[in-house]
Protein backbone atom coordinates (compact mmCIF):
# COMPACT_ATOMS: atom_id res chain seq x y z
CA UNK A 1 0.00 0.00 0.00
CA UNK A 2 1.05 3.34 -1.11
CA UNK A 3 1.05 5.89 2.04
CA UNK A 4 0.69 9.81 1.65
CA UNK A 5 3.67 10.50 1.27
CA UNK A 6 4.20 7.55 -2.25
CA UNK A 7 5.99 5.15 0.11
CA UNK A 8 5.47 1.54 -0.90
CA UNK A 9 4.84 0.10 2.50
CA UNK A 10 5.41 -3.45 2.32
CA UNK A 11 7.77 -4.45 5.05
CA UNK A 12 6.46 -5.43 8.11
CA UNK A 13 9.09 -5.79 11.17
CA UNK A 14 7.29 -8.47 14.09
CA UNK A 15 8.46 -8.37 17.57
CA UNK A 16 7.51 -11.91 18.94
CA UNK A 17 8.93 -11.36 22.47
CA UNK A 18 9.69 -8.25 23.95
CA UNK A 19 11.76 -10.84 26.56
CA UNK A 20 15.84 -11.40 25.90
CA UNK A 21 18.17 -13.41 26.89
CA UNK A 22 21.03 -11.12 27.20
CA UNK A 23 20.80 -7.25 28.55
CA UNK A 24 23.08 -4.57 26.49
CA UNK A 25 23.44 -1.68 28.87
CA UNK A 26 22.37 0.88 26.15
CA UNK A 27 19.04 -1.55 25.59
CA UNK A 28 18.13 -2.66 29.25
CA UNK A 29 18.43 -2.19 32.66
CA UNK A 30 20.56 -4.80 34.37
CA UNK A 31 17.14 -6.36 36.11
CA UNK A 32 15.57 -6.27 32.61
CA UNK A 33 12.87 -4.38 31.57
CA UNK A 34 9.07 -5.11 33.44
CA UNK A 35 7.87 -7.94 31.02
CA UNK A 36 4.67 -8.10 29.11
CA UNK A 37 2.61 -10.82 30.95
CA UNK A 38 1.65 -13.89 28.74
CA UNK A 39 -1.48 -12.86 27.83
CA UNK A 40 -0.73 -9.66 26.48
CA UNK A 41 2.05 -11.09 24.24
CA UNK A 42 0.20 -11.67 20.79
CA UNK A 43 -0.44 -15.80 20.66
CA UNK A 44 1.12 -16.82 17.17
CA UNK A 45 -2.22 -17.50 15.53
CA UNK A 46 -2.91 -13.99 15.96
CA UNK A 47 0.38 -12.53 14.57
CA UNK A 48 -0.57 -14.73 11.54
CA UNK A 49 -3.86 -13.17 10.97
CA UNK A 50 -2.17 -9.95 11.03
CA UNK A 51 0.21 -10.70 8.78
CA UNK A 52 -2.25 -12.60 6.08
CA UNK A 53 -4.18 -8.98 6.20
CA UNK A 54 -0.66 -7.57 5.99
CA UNK A 55 0.00 -9.66 2.70
CA UNK A 56 -3.79 -8.55 0.98
CA UNK A 57 -2.61 -4.95 1.50
CA UNK A 58 0.80 -5.32 -0.21
CA UNK A 59 2.66 -6.31 2.72
CA UNK A 60 5.74 -8.79 0.89
CA UNK A 61 8.50 -8.76 3.38
CA UNK A 62 8.35 -9.91 7.05
CA UNK A 63 11.25 -9.66 9.72
CA UNK A 64 11.13 -11.63 12.88
CA UNK A 65 12.36 -9.67 15.97
CA UNK A 66 12.41 -9.13 19.35
CA UNK A 67 13.78 -8.90 22.54
CA UNK A 68 15.31 -12.16 21.44
CA UNK A 69 13.22 -13.95 18.95
CA UNK A 70 15.21 -17.08 19.43
CA UNK A 71 14.00 -17.55 23.35
CA UNK A 72 9.89 -17.72 22.24
CA UNK A 73 8.59 -21.18 22.91
CA UNK A 74 7.35 -22.62 19.22
CA UNK A 75 8.96 -20.19 17.22
CA UNK A 76 10.19 -22.48 14.76
CA UNK A 77 6.66 -23.74 14.03
CA UNK A 78 5.38 -20.65 13.97
CA UNK A 79 8.05 -19.58 11.01
CA UNK A 80 7.03 -22.66 8.69
CA UNK A 81 3.54 -21.49 9.24
CA UNK A 82 4.28 -17.77 8.03
CA UNK A 83 6.33 -19.27 5.27
CA UNK A 84 3.14 -21.05 3.88
CA UNK A 85 1.33 -17.40 4.09
CA UNK A 86 0.70 -17.32 0.17
CA UNK A 87 2.32 -13.96 -1.24
CA UNK A 88 5.25 -13.47 1.64
CA UNK A 89 8.21 -13.46 -0.52
CA UNK A 90 10.42 -12.86 2.00
CA UNK A 91 10.81 -13.88 5.76
CA UNK A 92 14.22 -12.73 7.78
CA UNK A 93 15.31 -12.72 11.67
CA UNK A 94 17.54 -10.43 13.85
CA UNK A 95 18.70 -12.43 16.47
CA UNK A 96 21.98 -12.04 19.13
CA UNK A 97 23.07 -15.18 18.08
CA UNK A 98 23.05 -16.82 21.42
CA UNK A 99 20.76 -20.06 20.63
CA UNK A 100 21.75 -19.42 16.84
CA UNK A 101 23.91 -22.44 17.00
CA UNK A 102 21.30 -25.07 17.73
CA UNK A 103 18.89 -23.31 15.74
CA UNK A 104 20.40 -22.06 12.45
CA UNK A 105 19.27 -25.91 10.61
CA UNK A 106 15.73 -25.68 12.02
CA UNK A 107 15.39 -21.98 10.70
CA UNK A 108 16.63 -22.50 7.47
CA UNK A 109 14.56 -25.72 7.08
CA UNK A 110 11.62 -23.83 8.15
CA UNK A 111 12.31 -21.01 5.54
CA UNK A 112 14.43 -18.40 6.48
CA UNK A 113 17.25 -17.60 4.29
CA UNK A 114 18.43 -14.24 5.37
CA UNK A 115 19.84 -13.61 9.12
CA UNK A 116 21.33 -10.34 11.26
CA UNK A 117 23.16 -11.14 13.96
CA UNK A 118 23.45 -8.46 16.50
CA UNK A 119 27.87 -8.40 17.67
CA UNK A 120 28.91 -5.41 19.48
CA UNK A 121 32.77 -6.41 20.17
CA UNK A 122 34.66 -9.37 19.10
CA UNK A 123 36.76 -9.22 22.41
CA UNK A 124 35.57 -12.09 25.21
CA UNK A 125 35.69 -9.69 27.75
CA UNK A 126 33.83 -6.94 26.94
CA UNK A 127 30.73 -8.82 24.96
CA UNK A 128 29.82 -10.10 27.80
CA UNK A 129 30.46 -6.62 29.61
CA UNK A 130 28.69 -4.83 26.99
CA UNK A 131 25.85 -7.73 27.39
CA UNK A 132 25.77 -8.14 30.71
CA UNK A 133 27.42 -12.13 30.88
CA UNK A 134 26.69 -12.97 26.49
CA UNK A 135 29.23 -15.53 26.19
CA UNK A 136 30.75 -14.32 22.55
CA UNK A 137 31.93 -17.91 21.78
CA UNK A 138 28.44 -19.00 21.40
CA UNK A 139 27.80 -16.01 19.20
CA UNK A 140 30.71 -16.84 16.69
CA UNK A 141 29.65 -20.71 17.14
CA UNK A 142 26.00 -19.13 16.33
CA UNK A 143 27.72 -17.59 12.78
CA UNK A 144 29.62 -20.66 11.58
CA UNK A 145 26.56 -22.71 11.92
CA UNK A 146 24.56 -20.17 10.09
CA UNK A 147 27.01 -19.89 7.29
CA UNK A 148 27.71 -23.30 7.50
CA UNK A 149 23.86 -24.51 7.11
CA UNK A 150 23.77 -22.25 3.87
CA UNK A 151 22.11 -18.41 5.49
CA UNK A 152 22.93 -16.03 2.71
CA UNK A 153 23.82 -12.81 2.94
CA UNK A 154 24.55 -13.27 6.64
CA UNK A 155 24.55 -9.58 8.14
CA UNK A 156 26.22 -8.41 11.25
CA UNK A 157 25.06 -5.75 13.25
CA UNK A 158 27.37 -3.48 15.01
CA UNK A 159 26.33 -0.84 17.32
CA UNK A 160 29.23 1.87 17.00
CA UNK A 161 29.73 2.97 20.92
CA UNK A 162 31.90 5.64 21.12
CA UNK A 163 34.62 4.75 23.98
CA UNK A 164 33.67 1.19 24.01
CA UNK A 165 34.23 -0.04 20.52
CA UNK A 166 36.03 2.63 18.42
CA UNK A 167 38.45 0.61 18.82
CA UNK A 168 37.29 -2.24 17.04
CA UNK A 169 35.83 -0.62 14.38
CA UNK A 170 38.94 -2.11 11.59
CA UNK A 171 38.74 -5.38 13.41
CA UNK A 172 35.29 -5.59 12.07
CA UNK A 173 35.84 -4.24 8.57
CA UNK A 174 38.55 -6.54 8.13
CA UNK A 175 36.68 -9.20 8.68
CA UNK A 176 34.66 -8.96 5.24
CA UNK A 177 38.13 -9.17 3.42
CA UNK A 178 38.18 -13.18 3.53
CA UNK A 179 34.27 -13.36 4.42
CA UNK A 180 31.28 -13.01 2.28
CA UNK A 181 29.83 -11.17 5.42
CA UNK A 182 28.30 -7.90 5.67
CA UNK A 183 29.19 -6.13 8.45
CA UNK A 184 27.02 -3.10 9.45
CA UNK A 185 27.26 -0.20 11.41
CA UNK A 186 24.45 1.29 13.25
CA UNK A 187 24.61 4.66 15.04
CA UNK A 188 23.45 4.38 18.88
CA UNK A 189 19.96 6.08 19.10
CA UNK A 190 19.06 7.75 22.04
CA UNK A 191 15.92 5.72 22.69
CA UNK A 192 14.64 3.78 25.75
CA UNK A 193 14.99 4.51 29.50
CA UNK A 194 18.92 4.72 28.73
CA UNK A 195 18.48 7.56 26.08
CA UNK A 196 20.18 9.59 27.99
CA UNK A 197 23.37 7.85 28.40
CA UNK A 198 23.07 6.53 24.51
CA UNK A 199 23.61 10.22 23.54
CA UNK A 200 26.64 10.78 25.58
CA UNK A 201 28.40 7.12 23.35
CA UNK A 202 27.09 8.11 20.37
CA UNK A 203 29.39 8.03 17.62
CA UNK A 204 28.82 9.24 13.99
CA UNK A 205 29.51 6.76 10.49
CA UNK A 206 31.34 9.61 9.56
CA UNK A 207 33.70 8.87 12.20
CA UNK A 208 33.63 5.21 11.82
CA UNK A 209 33.96 5.84 7.74
CA UNK A 210 37.03 8.06 8.57
CA UNK A 211 38.56 5.45 10.47
CA UNK A 212 38.47 3.15 8.24
CA UNK A 213 39.44 4.64 5.22
CA UNK A 214 42.77 5.51 6.89
CA UNK A 215 43.77 2.21 6.59
CA UNK A 216 41.24 0.63 3.48
CA UNK A 217 40.24 2.47 0.51
CA UNK A 218 36.38 2.03 0.31
CA UNK A 219 34.86 1.06 -2.92
CA UNK A 220 31.03 2.10 -3.25
CA UNK A 221 28.70 -1.31 -4.00
CA UNK A 222 26.09 -0.72 -7.04
CA UNK A 223 22.77 -2.50 -4.92
CA UNK A 224 19.44 -1.34 -6.22
CA UNK A 225 19.41 2.31 -6.28
CA UNK A 226 22.98 3.59 -6.20
CA UNK A 227 25.12 1.65 -3.29
CA UNK A 228 21.62 1.91 -1.24
CA UNK A 229 20.48 -1.09 0.52
CA UNK A 230 17.27 -0.53 2.73
CA UNK A 231 18.71 2.10 5.24
CA UNK A 232 22.43 0.92 4.72
CA UNK A 233 24.58 2.41 2.56
CA UNK A 234 26.88 -0.25 1.24
CA UNK A 235 30.66 0.04 0.69
CA UNK A 236 33.44 -2.67 0.04
CA UNK A 237 37.42 -2.73 0.71
CA UNK A 238 38.96 -3.67 -2.80
CA UNK A 239 39.17 -6.63 -2.83
CA UNK A 240 37.19 -8.14 -0.12
CA UNK A 241 34.10 -10.93 -0.66
CA UNK A 242 31.58 -9.06 2.04
CA UNK A 243 30.32 -5.62 1.97
CA UNK A 244 30.58 -2.96 5.01
CA UNK A 245 27.06 -0.91 5.26
CA UNK A 246 26.34 2.14 7.48
CA UNK A 247 23.35 2.70 8.82
CA UNK A 248 22.97 6.27 9.97
CA UNK A 249 19.12 6.76 11.70
CA UNK A 250 21.12 9.97 13.59
CA UNK A 251 22.67 11.77 11.35
CA UNK A 252 21.25 10.96 8.09
CA UNK A 253 17.40 10.27 8.10
CA UNK A 254 16.13 7.77 5.60
CA UNK A 255 12.62 8.51 7.06
CA UNK A 256 12.14 9.40 3.05
CA UNK A 257 12.53 5.71 2.09
CA UNK A 258 11.12 3.97 5.05
CA UNK A 259 8.57 1.35 3.78
CA UNK A 260 7.95 -0.45 6.87
CA UNK A 261 5.50 -1.61 9.85
CA UNK A 262 6.29 -2.77 13.12
CA UNK A 263 4.22 -5.19 14.77
CA UNK A 264 4.66 -4.72 18.49
CA UNK A 265 4.86 -7.56 21.06
CA UNK A 266 2.12 -6.80 22.94
CA UNK A 267 0.11 -6.32 19.40
CA UNK A 268 -0.16 -2.82 18.58
CA UNK A 269 1.01 -1.41 15.37
CA UNK A 270 3.35 1.25 14.82
CA UNK A 271 4.13 3.16 12.38
CA UNK A 272 7.23 4.49 13.07
CA UNK A 273 10.30 3.57 15.17
CA UNK A 274 10.27 6.70 17.00
CA UNK A 275 6.79 8.09 17.72
CA UNK A 276 4.66 6.14 20.29
CA UNK A 277 1.64 6.53 17.69
CA UNK A 278 0.50 3.05 17.73
CA UNK A 279 -3.04 1.41 16.58
CA UNK A 280 -4.20 -1.32 18.69
CA UNK A 281 -4.73 -4.53 16.84
CA UNK A 282 -4.90 -6.84 19.90
CA UNK A 283 -8.18 -5.40 21.51
CA UNK A 284 -9.75 -5.83 18.37
CA UNK A 285 -8.28 -9.43 17.14
CA UNK A 286 -9.49 -10.37 20.70
CA UNK A 287 -13.08 -8.87 20.15
CA UNK A 288 -13.45 -10.81 17.21
CA UNK A 289 -12.82 -8.18 14.45
CA UNK A 290 -13.75 -8.98 10.63
CA UNK A 291 -10.89 -9.19 8.08
CA UNK A 292 -12.41 -6.25 6.60
CA UNK A 293 -11.95 -4.71 10.14
CA UNK A 294 -8.44 -5.45 10.41
CA UNK A 295 -7.63 -4.16 6.75
CA UNK A 296 -9.10 -0.81 8.05
CA UNK A 297 -6.93 -0.87 11.04
CA UNK A 298 -3.50 -1.19 9.37
CA UNK A 299 -4.86 1.27 6.43
CA UNK A 300 -4.91 3.46 9.41
CA UNK A 301 -1.39 2.87 10.56
CA UNK A 302 -0.37 3.12 7.58
CA UNK A 303 -2.27 6.51 7.56
CA UNK A 304 -0.05 7.98 11.00
CA UNK A 305 3.27 7.19 8.99
CA UNK A 306 4.73 10.44 9.46
CA UNK A 307 6.89 12.01 7.16
CA UNK A 308 9.98 11.97 8.86
CA UNK A 309 11.70 11.85 12.16
CA UNK A 310 14.30 14.56 13.55
CA UNK A 311 15.84 12.95 16.23
CA UNK A 312 18.53 14.62 17.80
CA UNK A 313 17.35 18.31 16.60
CA UNK A 314 14.13 18.42 18.31
CA UNK A 315 13.88 16.41 21.63
CA UNK A 316 10.62 16.61 22.02
CA UNK A 317 10.18 13.81 18.79
CA UNK A 318 12.31 11.60 21.21
CA UNK A 319 10.32 12.12 25.05
CA UNK A 320 7.32 10.70 22.76
CA UNK A 321 9.06 7.34 22.28
CA UNK A 322 9.04 5.90 25.66
CA UNK A 323 8.54 2.32 24.56
CA UNK A 324 11.18 -0.13 24.87
CA UNK A 325 13.16 -1.23 21.95
CA UNK A 326 12.40 -4.98 22.79
CA UNK A 327 8.96 -3.98 22.70
CA UNK A 328 9.10 -2.52 19.46
CA UNK A 329 11.90 -5.03 17.96
CA UNK A 330 14.16 -2.67 16.82
N1 LIG B 1 20.52 2.32 18.96
C1 LIG B 1 20.88 1.58 17.89
N2 LIG B 1 20.65 0.26 17.78
C2 LIG B 1 20.04 -0.35 18.82
N3 LIG B 1 19.70 -1.64 19.01
C3 LIG B 1 19.09 -1.75 20.20
N4 LIG B 1 19.05 -0.55 20.83
C4 LIG B 1 19.64 0.35 19.98
C5 LIG B 1 19.90 1.75 20.03
N5 LIG B 1 19.56 2.50 21.07
C6 LIG B 1 20.00 -2.68 18.01
C7 LIG B 1 20.56 -3.95 18.53
C8 LIG B 1 20.27 -4.88 17.38
C9 LIG B 1 19.04 -4.32 16.74
C10 LIG B 1 17.85 -5.19 16.88
O1 LIG B 1 18.81 -3.07 17.37
O2 LIG B 1 21.91 -3.95 18.77
O3 LIG B 1 21.31 -4.89 16.44
FE1 LIG C 1 18.63 -8.22 23.89
FE2 LIG C 1 18.98 -7.01 21.56
FE3 LIG C 1 18.39 -5.55 23.72
FE4 LIG C 1 20.79 -6.72 23.52
S1 LIG C 1 19.97 -5.12 22.19
S2 LIG C 1 19.44 -6.72 25.33
S3 LIG C 1 20.31 -8.58 22.47
S4 LIG C 1 17.05 -7.06 22.78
Amino acid sequence: MIDQYNRDINYLRVSVTDRCNLRCKYCMPKEGLSQIGHNDILRYEEILRVVRAGVRLGISKVRITGGEPLVRRGIVDFIARLKSIPGLADISLTTNGVLLKQFADDLFSAGIQRINISLDSLNKEKYAAITRGGDLNAVLAGIREADRVGFAPIKINTVAIKGFNDDEILTFAARTIDKPYQVRFIELMPLGHVGGDNRSKYLSNDVVTGIIRQVYPLEAVNGQRNNVDGPARLYRIAGGQGVIGFISPVSRHFCHACNRLRLTADGHLRACLLLDEEVDLKGPLRGGCSDAELDDLIRQAIAKKPWGHTMIKEERHLRKCVKEMATIGG
